[in-house]
This record gives structure tokens, sequence and C-alpha cells, in this order.
């Protein structure tokens, strides 16, 4: 496409993200050159899912967003914790930490789902296994900051886990030190896909696609 039609078409993402982000938290990723699926990744809260909805339908019906291709959905709902309030008071406290994952972090998408056999445990047996995920993934906190989603019912998973930092060994090392606890005996996917990004401003979008 001539970049200057391109630049024109760019204007209305622009448009259209900004007429909704008094009902929407709109967050943008490049996945563009890391990943072989999606260019791009939307990350957005509302309070109504149909607030999203109504952002979508505008994006795509955009100049714009006639180029767009929809590679995947996926929906998740913000909780309250199940576990920590069972905790012991100084893990709750180091729960507390702030998570600095620095100034150019990359964000890490990876979509959970549990056996029926976890779903089927008691409270105790789980918020146990818990305790011990809580235990082997504190020493991260520091550098990876993350946000858990409930999908369950909603969409084809349990949790959607999404992460920041810039310190991909200390991700890689935290994942390994998950999959040797009894609790990732009850995963039956993760991933597929797990998806890695950077974060973008809009600006920052818009720049870059339209080199
Ligand atoms: C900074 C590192 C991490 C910390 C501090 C952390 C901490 C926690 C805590 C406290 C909970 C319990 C929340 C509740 O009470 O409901 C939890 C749940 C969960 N975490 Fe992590 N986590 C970390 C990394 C990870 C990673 C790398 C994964 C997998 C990719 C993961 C997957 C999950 C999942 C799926 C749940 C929900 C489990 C369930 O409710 O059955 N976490 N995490």
């Amino acid at each position: 496409m001539d970049p200057s039609v391109r630049i024109v078409r760019l204007a209305t993402l622009k448009g259209v993200v900004e007429q909704h982000r008094e009902h929407v938290a709109i967050d943008l990723y490049l996945l563009r050159g890391l990943s072989d699926q999606a260019d791009l990744l939307f990350r957005i809260h509302a309070a109504e899912l149909r607030q999203t909805q109504d952002f979508l339908l505008d994006l795509k019906s955009s100049h714009f967003g006639r180029h767009l291709k929809t590679v995947g959905v996926m929906h998740g709902l913000t909780k309250k914790p199940n576990y920590v309030p069972g905790f012991p008071d100084q893990m709750k406290l180091d729960l507390k930490t702030t998570s600095e994952p620095g100034q150019k972090p990359y964000a890490i998408v990876i979509p959970i789902r549990k056996t029926a056999e976890w779903w089927g445990l008691d409270q105790e047996k789980r918020a146990a296994m818990m305790q011990e995920h809580t235990a082997a993934t504190l020493p991260y906190l520091a550098s990876v900051k993350r946000k858990l989603y409930h999908s369950s019912g909603l969409d084809d998973l349990d949790f959607i886990t999404y992460f920041e930092t810039s310190k991909l060994e200390d991700f890689h090392s935290l994942v390994l030190s998950l999959q040797k606890l009894e609790e990732f005996r009850y995963t039956r996917r993760f991933g597929t896909p797990t998806i890695l990004g950077t974060m973008k401003s809009l600006d920052e979008v818009v720049e870059l696609l339209a080199q």
C-alpha cells in the first residue's frame, strides 16, 4: 500500500482507540518479529464485556481494521484471590512486594487449563498446593509483574496468565521451578499458544506500522 494511504488508515486506528478509551483500557503489544502467528496483541479491560465488543466492532469496521485478521480471542475475569487469604501472614506480606518489570519489559501470555481432578480436590488440598506454588514463585516477584484472569465457562481455558518482565532468564527459571511442583501435574494445557511480545504505546505502534 502507498505509504501515505497507510498513514491515513492508521489514523483511524488511533481514532477508534481514543474514542473508546473512556470505557475500555487498551494495551498494545508488538508480536511481529517474535511470533509467527500474529503481528499485534490488544489487551482490553472493561467493566462490561459489551464495551469490549463495541470497541472491537468499531475497530474491525474502521479503514485500518479492514486489513486486520483476527488470529485469536481469549476472555477472562479478574477476581479476588481464592487462596491467598488463608496463607501465613509472612507470605501475604511478601506478596505485597512491588514488581519492577524494568523500563522496556516483554509481555508473556500463557493460557492454562487444569484437569477435572484438580477441580474435584477439596479446597484445603488445593490451597496447600497453591501455597507451594507461591513459595516457589516469590523470589521472582520483584522482577516479574503478573496478572491472573479466570476463564472457566467463558472460554476453552481456566486461566489466562499474563506477565511483564525484562528478565527473560528469570522468567524461564520461574517456569522451570513451577513445572517441578505437584500442582503442575494437574495442568492439562499450558500455553498453546504462549504469546511473547514487546509493550508499545499507541503512537509507537502507529509509527511502526507506517514504515
Ligand atoms: C512472580 C511470579 C508468580 C507469583 C508471585 C505467583 C503467585 C500466585 C498466587 C499467590 C496465586 C494464588 C491466587 C489466589 O489466591 O487465587 C497464583 C495463582 C496462579 N498462578 Fe501464579 N504466581 C507467579 C507466577 C506464575 C506463573 C509463571 C504461572 C504459569 C505460567 C502461574 C500460574 C498461576 C495459575 C494458573 C494460578 C491459578 C491457579 C488456580 O487457582 O488453580 N503463576 N499465583
